[in-house]
């Protein structure tokens, strides 16, 4: 028997899942002409995160700053130190080479979010004014890279024009 706190747990992942799921498959009926079918999944979208945000508030998970930038900074830790190692080790085995990509691309990058939320959540408990900086994304691998897009993605190889602001 599960109890509720367990089970708002697996909504909130299932529904964020659902989510970016819907987004993809909303920008494959795009590709393919369906631009109605698309708008649907984009509603639908919209309303599992709704869903997903609900289940992580009642959860409790929602904290202030300070404490969410500190979680941050550890889920992204335990990712690159402990998860997509491994992920790695077993993708490269089983001679995954897309696997292994995308794992190795995440690993990196989640790396840089860990030092980019630690950055932060020191300046904010020292009360350290933050400079104001732009975030550029890499479109391929999600490198994040602060203030201006590099010429060459140093994790990926893609050029400049694969990054994007985030607003
Ligand atoms: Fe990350
Ligand atoms: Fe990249």
């Amino acid at each position: 028997m599960t109890n509720s706190v367990e089970n708002l747990k697996n909504a909130f992942a299932g529904e964020s899942q659902a989510n970016r799921r819907y987004l993809a498959f909303a920008k494959k009926a795009e590709d393919e002409g369906f631009i109605q079918i698309a708008k649907l999944f984009r509603a639908a979208a919209e309303a599992e995160t709704i869903h997903a945000l609900n289940h992580l508030r009642i959860l409790g998970e929602i904290k202030t700053t300070s404490e969410n930038l500190a979680a941050a900074v550890s889920g992204e830790t335990f990712e690159f130190k402990k998860m997509y190692p491994e992920y790695l080790n077993i993708a490269k085995k089983e001679k995954n080479t897309q696997a292994t990509w995308s794992f190795d691309v995440a690993n990196k990058v989640e790396q840089v979010h860990a030092g980019l939320f630690s950055k932060v959540l020191e300046a904010l408990k020292t009360n350290k004014e933050l400079p104001k900086v732009d975030y550029f994304i890499c479109g391929v691998c999600g490198n994040t890279v602060e203030g201006s897009a590099p010429e060459k993605c140093p994790i990926c190889g893609a050029p400049r024009a694969k990054f994007f602001k985030v607003a």
